[in-house]
């Protein structure tokens, strides 16, 4: 089936390659020539793992082409994908320009019955504006059905998400359009949920603020497990592997960041204004969000004592693992936040030195071209993106580099049994504070469970049916590291 997409960022690009994968001919049309040229010469603008293939491969078997043109696009294809940006304005509520002008121009060019798709993340009501400047706009009287299907794809694992997605939402008032939508979907082999138009808007901005609340959530609880000596982690996999609450998203931490949540969440608190709702619930959870972030950098000053002029090593930029992405990123925020108090700052991210340097995201910033290169004779190191990679670093090697041993995890990444062994001042979040031995530190440290029964993902049974969790991979490396301590 040939399907027109209008916008090939993020969404647009990765929803074009994976139509094309299952067989569909798709044009994606960007009204950025540089994009469009670079596209067509096999450039990806972005970082996504496994994309760069797809795109090559449906380049080659001739299902996947780009264009500037939305005439071409709505000429050849019945069904027209909108997935353009829908930018947060200063007040919070969203930007419609792009939408709004895509609209027009496919009103400009529409003939014959097309089935508009609008798959941007729109305030709910979106469709029937869309439908009314279509139909402003066309001068022959044009049919057409506006349709909406939003995207709940993750960044870094977005193909994967597009490939095998939980749930397709479609949105729909008309028979027509949606026998249209079901031939784009049946290669999916996934259910398909055929709601109204409105109903299908709200429940992507409804997905978002859930996790978002689930994350200040466990944010909140973090707070309280540091204040009266309770590991947050535990306490997550305790309420987690209840189904009806579930263990994802609840890892406590800086907190969400991004160019969804954020913007997201403001929109939903904008909308609920406007349409006389106001959604109280979420001022509180943006406000623990911020909060997260205030609380991890009083304990790096209350620790530190003066933050001026010290040598602080960051390791993360990106909002999250797995990008290059470092929109609205909590990691920028903070490296921002201490350089603002007079600390020198060396920061490194495997994926996102790049785009801060491009973008000029962190005045004052030194970017490293490593990890270790960040903590050369750093007083302090805080890990502020939980990038598998730095689990992977070797730790003894950072501890002999470093000045002072201290380490802030804004994502308890490492584990801390080895940290102490190897001698860090180690803080996470929501958990107490690990001293080194012998550091002279207060010890307020739980009971030391074995590593291979200390709890984070996955539940298990052991030898005597007490349900813990397995570590996570990385978690694992990280404590494998300690085998190769230098102590000399
Ligand atoms: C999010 C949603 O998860 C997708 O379903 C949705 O399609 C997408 O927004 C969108 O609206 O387009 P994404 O922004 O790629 O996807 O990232 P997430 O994996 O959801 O993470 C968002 C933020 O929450 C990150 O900063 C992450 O570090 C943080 N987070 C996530 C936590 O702090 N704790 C957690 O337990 C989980």
């Amino acid at each position: 089936m040939k399907i027109a997409i209008v916008g090939s960022g993020y969404v647009g690009l990765v929803t074009g390659a994976c139509f094309a994968e299952v067989g569909h001919e798709v044009v994606c049309i960007d009204n950025d020539d540089r994009k469009i040229k670079a596209l067509r010469s096999g450039r990806i603008p972005i970082y996504e793992p496994g994309l760069e293939q797809l795109v090559q491969r449906n380049v080659s078997a001739h299902r996947l082409s780009f264009t500037g043109s939305i005439e071409e696009g709505v000429d050849s294809s019945p069904v027209i994908f909108i997935a353009v940006p829908t930018p947060p304005q200063a007040d919070g509520s969203v930007d419609m320009t792009y939408i709004e002008r895509v609209a027009r121009e496919i009103a400009s060019v529409l003939k014959e019955y097309r089935v508009i798709v609008d798959k941007s993340t729109v305030p709910v009501k979106t469709g029937e504006k869309v439908a009314d400047t279509i139909r402003r706009y066309n001068k022959v009287n044009g049919e057409f059905d506006v349709v909406s299907n939003p995207e709940f794809l993750r960044e870094g694992c977005a193909v994967a998400d597009l490939m095998k997605p939980d749930r397709i939402v479609i949105g729909s008032n008309s028979e027509r359009a949606l026998a249209i939508m079901k031939r784009v979907y049946e290669p999916f082999m996934t259910p398909i949920m055929v709601t109204d138009v409105n109903s299908a808007e709200l429940i992507k901005h409804a997905a978002n603020s859930f996790l978002a609340l689930k994350i200040s959530y466990i944010n909140a609880l973090s707070a309280i497990c540091e204040a009266s000596g309770a590991d947050v982690e535990k306490v997550a996999d305790g309420i987690g592997a209840d189904k009806r609450i579930g263990r994802s998203f609840l890892n406590a931490g800086l907190g969400y960041g991004g160019s969804c949540f954020p913007k997201d969440i403001a929109a939903f608190i904008s909308i609920s204004e406007q349409i006389g709702e106001p959604f109280h619930l979420l001022r509180e959870v943006q406000r623990i969000n911020q909060h997260q972030r205030e609380r991890f950098l009083k304990k790096v000053r209350d620790t530190l004592w003066v933050l001026k002029e010290k040598r602080i090593a960051v390791w993360g930029l990106t909002f999250k693992p797995d990008t290059d992405d470092v929109r609205s990123s909590v990691a920028v925020d903070l490296v921002n936040d201490l350089i603002r108090e007079g600390a020198h700052v060396t920061a490194y991210d495997p994926k996102g030195n790049q785009k801060v340097h491009e973008f000029n995201l962190c005045p004052g910033v030194h970017l490293a071209s490593s990890a270790l290169d960040a903590v050369r004779d750093a007083e302090t190191l805080v890990l502020a993106t939980e990038w598998p990679d730095f689990a992977a670093v070797d730790l003894a090697e950072v501890h002999r580099r470093m000045h002072t041993p201290i380490v802030f995890d804004g994502r308890n990444l490492f584990d801390p049994d080895t940290m102490r062994d190897l001698g860090f001042q180690y803080y996470r979040v929501g958990r107490p504070p690990t001293k080194a031995n012998g550091s002279g530190l207060s010890n307020n440290d739980p009971v030391r469970i074995p590593i291979a029964m200390e709890s984070r993902t996955t539940p298990v049974q052991d030898s005597s049916n007490r349900p813990v969790t397995k570590r996570p991979r990385y978690l694992a490396k990280a404590s494998a590291s300690k085998t190769s301590v230098d102590r000399s």
